[in-house]
């Protein structure tokens, strides 16, 4: 066992101390069910010594009698330990499956940015779900099982220590190709889980990009893909499932010399009269009943290999430790007046900086506006500001506080942030706008909405605001649900309004319509958009023009015009 293993052992087990109780119930109960097969083998030599062979009928009637009285505490017994472990088992791994979900909420956009979410997504529900029925199983049949077998083997010990040298002497032998399979299930094991999250991740990918597939007639090559990947898993998992069928039989051969050495040996003894046949066939039972215990045992320890492999995986993304959280210092950020100001700020997604030496200040309640070719950085700009990352160099103020040293969760309050990504909710139009502020009152939420010119065509809808985004038959228009996003915007009330190509999507008419309420939003909060249709920014207090990350030119639209500068091309390829 390597220190990896040690370690995974070590926090299942910690996760599973809150449920002690219902192991150690567990525990005492496959104690008993042990005991009742133990009782079984030894019964077998009364039953022949002093029934059969000294044919003493008046004993007859109670064999049936201890026959069904052991099945039934047997059967009790058997209940009350699957039940409690089976709870036990679930309720630890559904306390790492939790874990698991909230850790990976906390973590950065970075990490999301080089994972996939399919990947993600497989270990929370794959791996854990290897873990859970791995748990149970290993649970169950390993604690009674391994009970059951000292208990016979102590019995055999008992019986006639000898024999039982004999029959136990092939035991050792049968570690080596036990842990050599156990070795080779775990790394399968793990490296089937890898493809399957491959396979989640193009499900993921091909299913929510469908209408691309089917605009490009791929439909065969994504399936011959996904039957690829799918021979891929194959692949591992018929390891796994070789060795795991190996198992089994490589213990029963091995056995079979011990055995083979009983018979020999046993009825030797019995014939020269150091031994009762009832001795002989009470010892010969219990190697006999060990059979179960052995075999399932090394099944139970082929499943722990697979449970460590999938464990590891869960514990990976479970030590990943967030890029972006609250420094240890932070403080709370009241409701700022939204003075915001980038100094000196340098940021790098990978190595490439991507935005150099940016200053910038924005006053409250001002409209700031950047423009600029695309990948110019205008978005890394409202991400940095969101704390989605945090710059390589400089600093990033509002109200003059570094935003590193505020908690996360009331920067997040003063930012109301719209992109072109119109992420929707499945859930009805209303909790969708009122998903940043879930207090809101139904008026509330209407009011928003009218302010964004959301009103008008929600109500056009068969059930208004009660639709669900998901309903048969809704579509929404990209302009729709912009404004649904500029809504919820809306509804936030922050003080810090973030607008990343919000009204991209909108024809010409709404978004003259969307352009005066958000003019009115913007009256008392500071204002950061993004636009390419200059139309959309032509009133703001400060253009900054970004290329390459870098600022070229700032100043107002009238003042920018004069110039001969970027802005000025711009304005002309739009307008002329
Ligand atoms: N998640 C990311 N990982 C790596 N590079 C990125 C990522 N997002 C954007 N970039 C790169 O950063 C640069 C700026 O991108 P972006 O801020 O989106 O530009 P804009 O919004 O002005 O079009 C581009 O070169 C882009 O390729
Ligand atoms: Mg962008």
């Amino acid at each position: 066992m390597n220190n990896n293993t040690a370690t995974v052992y070590h926090r299942i087990f910690q996760y599973s101390r809150p449920y002690l109780g219902r192991i150690f119930t567990a525990l005492a109960a496959s104690l008993l069910v042990a005991g009742t097969d133990v009782s079984l083998a030894k019964l077998v030599q009364p039953l022949i010594d002093k029934i059969i062979v000294a044919q003493n009928m008046a004993l007859v009637h109670v064999v049936p009698v201890i026959v069904v009285g052991l099945a039934l505490v047997k059967g009790t017994c058997r209940f009350v330990q699957e039940y409690f472990i089976k709870t036990a088992g679930q309720l630890t791994v559904q306390d790492i499956r939790n874990d698991l979900y909230g850790h990976s909420m906390s973590l950065s956009m970075g990490y999301f940015s080089r994972n996939s979410t399919g990947n993600l997504m497989s270990r929370i529900l794959n791996d854990v779900g290897i873990l859970q029925r791995s748990a149970a199983d290993v649970l169950v049949d390993g604690v009674r099982e391994s009970f059951t077998l000292i208990g016979l083997m102590a019995l055999a010990f008992y019986n006639d220590w000898k024999l039982a040298s004999i029959a136990f002497v092939v035991l050792p032998l049968a570690v080596v190709p036990g842990s050599f399979i156990g070795r080779k299930i775990k790394v399968n094991t793990r490296r089937g889980q890898e493809t399957i999250g491959n396979l989640t991740r193009l499900l993921q990918e091909t299913l929510s990009g469908i209408k691309v597939i089917k605009a490009f007639g791929t439909e065969q090559r994504e399936t011959e893909s996904f039957r690829q990947e799918n021979l891929r898993f194959y692949h591992f998992i018929r390891k796994v499932l070789k060795y795991d069928s190996a198992a089994a039989p490589a213990v029963e051969i091995l056995s079979s010399f011990g055995i083979a050495a009983v018979f020999w040996y046993g009825i030797h003894r019995v014939l020269s009269g150091a031994m009762t046949q009832g001795e002989l066939f009470s010892f010969i039972a219990a190697i006999f009943m060990m059979y179960t215990p052995v075999k399932r045992l090394t099944r139970v320890s082929n499943n722990i290999q697979r449970a460590v492999g999938a464990a590891e995986r869960v514990f990976e993304v479970l030590d990943v430790v967030p890029e972006i959280c609250d420094a240890p210092q932070a403080v709370p950020l009241g409701r700022v007046r939204g003075e915001v100001a980038f100094d000196g700020v340098g940021f790098a997604y990978e190595k490439e900086l991507v935005i150099r030496e940016l200053s910038l200040k924005i006053a409250p309640g001002e409209v700031g506006a950047l423009v600029g070719p695309s990948g110019g950085g205008k978005s890394t700009v409202v991400g940095l500001l969101s704390r989605f990352y945090d710059p390589q160099h400089g600093t990033i103020c509002i109200d003059d506080q570094d935003i590193r040293q505020v908690t996360l969760d009331s920067l997040k309050r003063n930012i109301a942030l719209v992109d072109q990504e119109t992420f929707l909710f499945n859930d009805s139009i209303r909790n969708n706008i009122r998903y940043g502020r879930p207090e809101a009152t139904d008026a509330e939420v209407e009011e928003a909405a009218r302010l964004a010119y959301a009103d008008a065509f929600i109500r056009e809808l068969p059930k208004g605001y009660d639709n669900h985004i998901g309903d048969r038959g809704l579509r929404l228009s990209g302009g729709q649900r912009q404004r649904l996003c500029i809504a919820r915007a809306i509804l936030r009330d922050a003080p810090i309004l973030l607008l990343d190509e919000a009204t991209s999507a909108l024809d010409t008419e709404s978004e003259a319509m969307v352009q005066k309420a958000l003019a009115n939003l913007m009256k008392n909060r500071t204002t950061i958009v993004v636009a390419h249709r200059l139309s959309t920014v032509m009133h703001a207090d400060k253009i900054v023009v970004l290329e390459d990350g870098r600022v070229r030119e700032v100043g107002r639209h009238a003042e920018l015009l004069k110039g001969d500068g970027l802005y000025r091309r711009l304005y002309e390829m739009q307008f002329k």
